[in-house]
């Protein structure tokens, strides 16, 4: 058994000893040349994380600031926004744009289903045009995961002056996107998920256009300016001080996961996804999401199926993992399992043994 419980949370989620050792080094100055390398160093490969020739950077902050900052830079006060939502958190986002003083409108699906573009289509056509549209690729609470590509195609096509925002907090680096060819505007995760890092610095990619937006918006705020954060980031200067070592540690994060390479860490998430769905199947226990397209490949969510989620909770943690026993109103009619980061198929294969026996 392992000197701590092992993660299968849908995050945070385990952290390898290889990067708790690096948040360990002792400290140097934020301004010193050698840090200043390493933000540059980290910017380079988000770009390549996000799959974008235009901007990604970072702050340290969780992703909920950047659910925030969406709409201070990019939405004018008052304007309208469009949220599709399928869950908890994709309902929180548009509860945010309100909190911010945007006016936001929902095109809801139940929960544990996904969005589909004709709908998305039928929505765009009978509106006035929404200064923005807001969809969760990964929807945590119900393990859906969205079409994003093809939903962002559709108002790319319905309506070209909206900017395009995604929440990839649970599917970057664990699902396939891309930013530029998806044709998004502003994409944003935090450490926590399929990073495999502790909490505590939310990455960012922008469009150009997005950021030509934010030069119109008033009230844009400081520390989440994109037009001064991106620029001064993007030359090695964070506008505050940043968290240092989990800097060093999304660095050699980010060149682990190259050495993987993007396309094996995708098929690894996938494994793990029909792995446990497959275990899950031995014992007559269902997965919350019907359409198996919709299936996330990083977070299985499964009905309790009859059984007490407190108890298989319980069981895990007895042998030394971390499950979820379900978010918001699915609690104990659910649980979940975040099977995403640096799990393997076979860490995997010794969590589910010792939750049913
Ligand atoms: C889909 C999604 N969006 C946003 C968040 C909020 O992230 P944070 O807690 O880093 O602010 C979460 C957290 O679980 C999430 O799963």
């Amino acid at each position: 058994m392992s000197d701590h419980p092992i993660l299968f949370l849908p995050g945070p989620t385990e952290v390898d000893a290889e990067l708790r050792e690096i948040m360990a080094r002792p400290l140097i100055g934020h301004r010193s040349a050698g840090f200043v390398d390493d933000v540059q160093q980290v910017c380079q490969r988000l770009k390549w994380l996000y799959q974008t020739s235009q901007h990604a950077v970072f702050e340290s902050a969780p992703a909920t600031a950047l659910m925030e900052a969406a709409f201070r830079n990019l939405v004018r006060p008052g304007g309208r926004t469009l949220h599709l939502v399928c869950g908890a958190f994709s309902e929180r986002w548009s509860k945010i744009a309100t909190d911010c003083g945007r006016k936001p409108e929902l095109l809801t699906v139940p929960w544990g289903m996904a969005h589909d573009a004709a709908s998305l289509r039928q929505k765009l056509a009978s509106s006035p045009t929404f200064e923005a549209v807001c969809i969760t690729h990964n929807e945590t609470s119900t393990g859906v995961i969205e079409p994003l590509q093809e939903l962002a195609a559709v108002v790319r096509d319905a309506s070209p002056s909206t900017l395009i925002l995604a929440d990839v907090v649970t599917s970057l680096a664990g699902a396939p996107l891309n930013f530029d060819a998806f044709g998004l505007d502003l994409a944003f995760a935090g450490t926590q998920k399929c990073l495999a890092l502790p909490p505590g610095i939310a990455t960012y990619a922008l469009s150009h256009r997005a950021l030509e937006r934010a030069r119109s918006i008033e009230g844009r705020g400081y520390l989440l300016d994109f037009v001064r954060a991106v620029p001064e980031t993007e030359a090695g200067k964070t506008l505050a001080t940043p968290c240092v070592p989990l800097l060093w540690a999304l660095r050699a994060q980010l060149d682990r996961i190259a050495t993987e390479g993007l396309a094996r860490r995708f098929a690894r998430h996938i494994a793990m996804q029909h792995e446990t769905l497959a275990f899950m199947h031995q014992w007559q226990i269902e997965p919350f999401v019907a359409d198996s397209a919709a299936r996330s490949p990083t977070i299985s969510c499964l009905k309790a199926s009859g059984r007490d989620v407190r108890q298989l909770a319980e069981n895990a943690t007895k042998a030394g993992y971390k499950i979820d026993q379900g978010y918001g109103d699915l609690k104990g009619k659910t649980f979940r399992i975040g099977h995403m980061g640096d799990h393997t198929v076979a860490r995997l294969q010794k969590m589910l043994a010792a939750l049913l026996r």
